[in-house]
């Protein structure tokens, strides 16, 4: 699958298949985050594989949005570990985290795993829950497993905006 081929195919998959994902793929898909650029390259990310009955449970309380999924990538970030954008307002952590994400998403999706990406969640409950440590800020859930028989993209996949609504050439 060419690039573009795998961004189309990639969806939110809302149904997932009560079938585990070997290691080796999830492997590959940590490996795909791994490789993602960060600010400065400082990888302040951390990535938490929930897979256990256990922390299942704990992310059922902290979203309805698992939608059957063996596996939560929970990504965090070091608050420490960020670049500060020049007037101090803003950090890097949010964005480093979510190219992170974007990376284990396609790797996902590239391996034939599908996956979808979370934030109906309170990131203080859920970083309470977690037991995360008091430096860690967690932002993104991203539901992974293989697709239910009758899992399919919703309706608003294929409606994005025409390039013109967002993009001014000056
Ligand atoms: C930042 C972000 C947060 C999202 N949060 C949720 C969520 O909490 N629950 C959910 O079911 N879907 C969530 N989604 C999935 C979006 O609803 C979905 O990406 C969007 O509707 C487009 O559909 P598609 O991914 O199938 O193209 C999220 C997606 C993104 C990018």
């Amino acid at each position: 699958m060419d690039f573009f081929e795998l961004a189309k195919a990639r969806y939110s998959c809302k149904k997932f298949a009560d079938k585990p994902v070997e290691k080796d793929k999830l492997e590959q898909i940590l490996e795909a985050g791994r490789l993602a650029p960060t600010a400065k390259n400082s990888q302040p990310q951390h990535i938490y594989v929930l897979s256990s009955k256990e922390s299942l449970a704990l992310v059922d309380q902290i979203t309805p949005c698992r939608y059957g999924a063996p596996v939560v990538l929970a990504v965090a970030h070091d608050k420490n570990s960020v670049f500060e954008y020049p007037g101090g307002a803003y950090n890097s952590g949010a964005e480093d985290a979510a190219i992170v994400a974007t990376h284990l998403v396609l790797g996902a999706k590239a391996i034939g795993v599908d996956t979808c990406w979370l934030n109906f969640f309170d990131p203080d409950k859920a970083k309470k829950l977690l037991e995360l440590p008091e430096n860690e800020l967690l932002t993104i859930l991203i539901d992974v497993g293989y697709p239910d028989a009758a899992a399919k993209p919703l309706p608003n996949h294929d409606s994005r905006k025409p390039l013109a609504e967002t993009v001014t050439y000056r």
